[in-house]
């Protein structure tokens, strides 16, 4: 049987440039869709698939994201003095129990694969999840938890894809589709932001990964790649050689919450979705004359 994940990495060290002036002094992790900040939504999503420890990989002008994680005794004392105990359960809700939080931090921004190698010591000799927070899945269950139901068949490595135009595959970490079913397929080849002829097919990789330990050798030698950083899909490409890597065409919606567009229509989408405000939205919407101005 496949030893069980239980730590997720999640690198929240990047810089956000595409989401300039917001994210000068804030990191982009924390931006909120509708309410809730997307390093959250992704915290969310790992506990869902029973995640018990949570690794971050921060850098400068990130501390707000360990507070965010942290007890808030003035805030708790305010909201139950105010009766506001709604409120209060869910902030309580929200946070994982002492001791499974950890914090450490890639000090150059060198890479998607420089970050994940950062987490060696803290994840040890264990499988482990990796999620990258500007990407927000909608989906029932959640990615990483689809992936987990794939990972318990098959073990070895999972990533989960999609398909992508042609024209945005050069954005992107590409794979090759081997046999099986979009639940489970072997992935025979994959490349990191390829050209668009050179692609090996539309499914790109997503942003969630379950990976064996083995890659933290591979990453701590791995030459730069595109853009000139280490790159996670060049290790991985290595360890295909020795280990099995399954892909996941996972069932949901995908939101790119690093880039604008992305994160507006992830506003509308989880708003329409939210009971307690699809009704009021909706109302201010319609009064917009959207015809109008489309
Ligand atoms: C990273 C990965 C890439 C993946 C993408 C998903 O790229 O290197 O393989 O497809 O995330 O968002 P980045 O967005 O950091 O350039």
């Amino acid at each position: 049987m496949s030893k069980r994940v239980r730590t997720a990495v999640f690198p929240v060290a990047g810089l956000g440039t595409r989401f300039l002036p917001a994210t000068k002094a804030m990191p982009k992790e924390m931006l909120t869709v509708v309410d809730r900040p997307l390093i959250q939504y992704a915290v969310d999503e790992a506990r869902e698939a029973g995640i018990e420890h949570f690794v971050f990989v921060t850098g400068r002008n990130k501390g707000v994201i360990e507070d965010h994680f942290d007890r808030q005794f003035e805030l708790e004392t305010t909201l139950e003095m105010r009766g506001k105990t709604a409120a209060l359960r869910e902030l309580q809700q929200d946070l994982p129990s002492a001791g499974r939080t950890s914090f450490t931090r890639q000090q150059e921004p060198l890479g998607l694969g420089h970050a994940v190698w950062c987490a060696r010591h803290i994840v040890g000799d264990s499988p482990f999840a990796l999620l990258l927070p500007d990407m927000l899945f909608k989906g029932e269950p959640g990615v990483l938890k689809q992936m987990i139901e794939a990972y318990e068949e098959t073990g070895g490595n999972v990533i989960a894809v999609e398909e992508v135009p042609e024209s945005d595959v050069s954005s992107y970490g590409v794979v090759a589709r081997g046999d099986g079913p979009d639940t489970g397929f072997s992935i025979t080849g994959m490349v990191e932001k390829p050209k668009r002829e050179d692609a090996p097919s539309n499914l790109i990789i997503s942003g969630r990964y379950i990976l064996q330990p083995e890659i933290f050798a591979l990453l701590a030698n791995q030459p730069r790649g595109a853009g000139g950083e280490i790159q996670l899909t060049d290790a991985m490409q290595t360890l295909m050689t020795q280990q099995a890597f399954t892909g996941v065409k996972y069932r949901g919606q995908s939101f790119d919450c690093g880039a604008k567009i992305g994160f507006l229509t992830a506003n509308v989408v989880y708003a329409l979705d939210r009971d307690d405000i699809r009704d009021g939205f909706l109302k201010e919407l319609r009064k917009l004359d959207l015809e109008d101005r489309l």
